[in-house]
């Protein structure tokens, strides 16, 4: 079994991302979710909140003995996959704007440390989903039930109470 990491914001983390570390696993791999940390970014959930969301989620879709939630250290990704022994990087695509996005980020990966990036197609059901737009619509007042697991829905709900 080789380590792979998935890496991202996770903000919050949805059926997409979901989809996305059931398959990687599916694949044979042990998946670290690297939960990004960047303060810059507009971000609805804190750290905590979003790893405890996809634990939470792992553990009740019986993913959690494949796979380790972990926070992305500020630095390098390629550094990070050093660390924990990991093969590869692996990212969903759910269109050609994505692929826009992360032709640069794997090839640079690439370049820095001779890291492979495995692209996995986003299930065309889920392919209009994205984090930002889940956050956008939720603020708005719309109903992201079916966009999210659980666990994710409660902690929005909860950053929503709060704020
Ligand atoms: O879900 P996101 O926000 O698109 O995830 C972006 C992420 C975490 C994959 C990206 O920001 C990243 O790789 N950060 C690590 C910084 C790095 O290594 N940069 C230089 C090489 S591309």
């Amino acid at each position: 079994m080789s380590t792979v990491v998935l890496p991202g914001s996770f903000d919050p983390y949805t059926l997409g991302h979901l989809d996305l570390t059931r398959r990687a696993v599916s694949l044979g791999h042990h998946v670290i979710l690297a939960v990004s940390h960047n303060p810059s970014k507009k971000g609805t959930l804190d750290l905590e909140a979003r790893k405890t969301a996809i634990s939470r989620t792992l553990e009740a879709e019986s993913l959690a003995e494949d796979t380790e939630v972990r926070t992305l250290p500020r630095g390098l990704l390629v550094d990070f996959c050093r660390e924990v022994g990991a093969a590869a990087v692996v990212r969903g695509l759910r269109s050609q704007l994505d692929l826009a996005y992360e032709e640069p980020m794997a090839r640079m990966n690439d370049h820095l440390a001779g890291v492979e990036t495995v692209f996995l197609l986003t299930d065309s059901r889920l392919a209009h989903i994205s984090s930002s737009l889940v956050r956008e619509v939720h603020a708005l007042g719309g109903d992201v039930a079916d966009m999210l697991p659980a666990p994710s829905l409660d902690a929005l709900r909860d950053a929503a109470a709060v704020s």
